[in-house]
């Protein structure tokens, strides 16, 4: 069998601009952390030295999106820029309509607002907490139906993101009347960015055929689904065609496009039918602007245009799938236990067993992304209790199956000499693990917790 992971390969372009990053020393390192109230999302960007914190609108335009960036035209209605970006979206994905939205969020908004209402049941492979957020805000239940390997950080399975289509028949069954829709994410990014197959694709359309329910995609990273489809099941087919048969199953997308279309803000809903079209586009209008600029600038919809079509370029694929994996066999060969296959945009790793000294009350995944600040200003994020959050009913953490450090990668922004840095600071963390203290809420916020509570260590 091929091998799963993709090799690095050397950089499919040069250099034009840099933006200068600086080391910080450990002590300084210690007094930021301490500041922060040991949570890196409360430190500041310039005392990050490598910031593997999202790849969501924090990779590098190219030259030919700066240049677009200038031919923005910024009328109200009806602008130049926007007949440029629904062009791109028709030509590449094969969508009649296209409504601009601020980023992916906004266009989840305006279709739960116009299709979610209150006991709706969304079925999906586990819907991002974006996507889950906007469903229970409309009082609708993400109902999660990915396939059981997902959550076995040593399965091998090729395609972690599918759908358990018998899971799903069995949902549209016993929620019959009460699913507006079914949504499945490519690639899969809350179970470690993993694809989602074109033969899973195709049951999953057949299962919302027979229940008469459309299908909605959440596109944020198609183009490195497509990718994996071409190394995984489809080798004789070419990455734009793969992306092409994915759209073509589906009745509308949400895109983050500051994820695969190369942007640092930016996003859209596309559709198929006119009926949906109409009943989703008041929304956008109340929630995001006029439906020509959807909460953007011009110059916004001309880098979203031109970066689409990049986005789909088989070598940047190539590259950037090479590179996250690289980082992938840097931590394995150091003995680091990290999630298997590797994932599109960032390797997970396995704090529970990285920390398995640490009780799951003493967040052992908070706990190792301080050190990983600590030791060489690196930034990655949690993925495990903390960001959990507490169960609204019986008040107690949730600790979910998976414990994890997710390490992303942004696009086009950092060399292999900066990840080999990652890795000897993952290193040397790994090499003094049985000292690695917990950490424990010194003040927890109530909402989304992860992103502003403070923490302080514990014995
Ligand atoms: N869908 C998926 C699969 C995502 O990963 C994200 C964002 C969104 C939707 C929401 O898009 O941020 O443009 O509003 N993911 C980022 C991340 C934040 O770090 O994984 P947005």
């Amino acid at each position: 069998m091929e091998p799963l992971d993709l090799p690095t390969l050397p950089e499919p372009y040069r250099i034009k601009a840099v933006e200068r990053i600086r080391r910080t020393t450990r002590g300084e390192r210690e007094r930021l952390l301490a500041d922060a109230g040991y949570n890196v999302f409360a430190l500041r960007s310039d005392d990050v030295y490598v910031d593997l914190l999202t790849d969501s609108g924090v990779g590098a335009m190219s030259d030919r999106q700066w240049s677009a960036l200038m031919a923005g035209d910024e009328s109200y209605a009806g602008a130049r820029s926007f007949a440029r970006f629904e062009e791109a979206v028709r030509r590449l994905l094969g969508f009649p309509r296209v409504i601009p939205t601020h980023q992916g969020r906004g266009a989840e908004h305006v279709l739960c607002a116009a299709l979610v209402n209150a006991g709706d049941v969304i079925p999906g492979n586990a819907h991002f907490d974006t996507t889950k957020a906007h469903i229970e805000h409309r009082g609708g239940v993400a109902l999660d139906v990915t396939i059981d390997e997902a959550s076995k950080p040593q399965s091998r399975h090729p395609f972690k993101g599918n759908v358990d289509v018998a899971k799903l028949r069995a949902a549209l069954r016993e929620h019959q009347g009460k699913v507006p829709f079914v949504l499945v994410t490519v690639t899969c990014n809350t179970v470690g960015g993993q694809p989602v197959s074109l033969a899973n694709l195709r049951e999953v359309r057949a299962a919302c055929d027979d229940a008469r329910v459309p299908l909605m995609l959440d596109i944020a990273r198609y183009a490195e689904n497509s990718l994996f489809i071409k190394r995984r099941e489809h080798p004789e087919m070419g990455v734009r065609e793969i992306a092409r048969a994915t759209m073509d199953l589906a009745d509308a997308v949400t895109m983050s496009a500051k994820k695969d279309a190369y942007v640092n803000i930016g996003g859209f809903l596309a559709l198929r039918s006119e009926a949906l079209f109409e009943k989703v586009a008041p929304y956008a209008v109340l929630y995001e602007g006029f439906l020509t600029y959807g909460g953007l600038a011009g110059r916004d919809l001309e880098a979203m245009a031109v970066g689409l079509e990049e986005g789909l370029d088989e070598d940047t694929l190539a590259h950037r799938i090479g590179q996250v994996h690289g980082l992938g066999r840097g931590l394995e060969a150091a003995g680091i236990p990290v999630l298997t296959p590797y994932g599109g945009h960032a390797i997970y790793v396995d704090a529970a067993a990285f920390l398995p000294h640490l009780r799951r009350e003493q967040f052992p995944a908070q706990a190792l992304v301080a050190e990983l600040y600590l030791e060489g200003g690196v930034r990655a994020v949690e993925v495990g209790a903390v960001m959990a959050g507490r169960d609204p009913a019986t008040g107690k953490h949730r600790f979910p199956d998976l414990e994890l450090v997710r390490l992303a990668v942004p696009r086009r922004t950092y060399t292999q000499a900066h990840l080999d840095h990652v890795v000897r600071t993952a290193k040397a963390v790994w090499e003094r693990r049985s000292k690695v203290k917990g950490v424990a809420f010194a003040r927890e916020t109530p909402i989304l917790r992860h992103f502003t509570s403070t923490f302080a260590r514990t014995e």
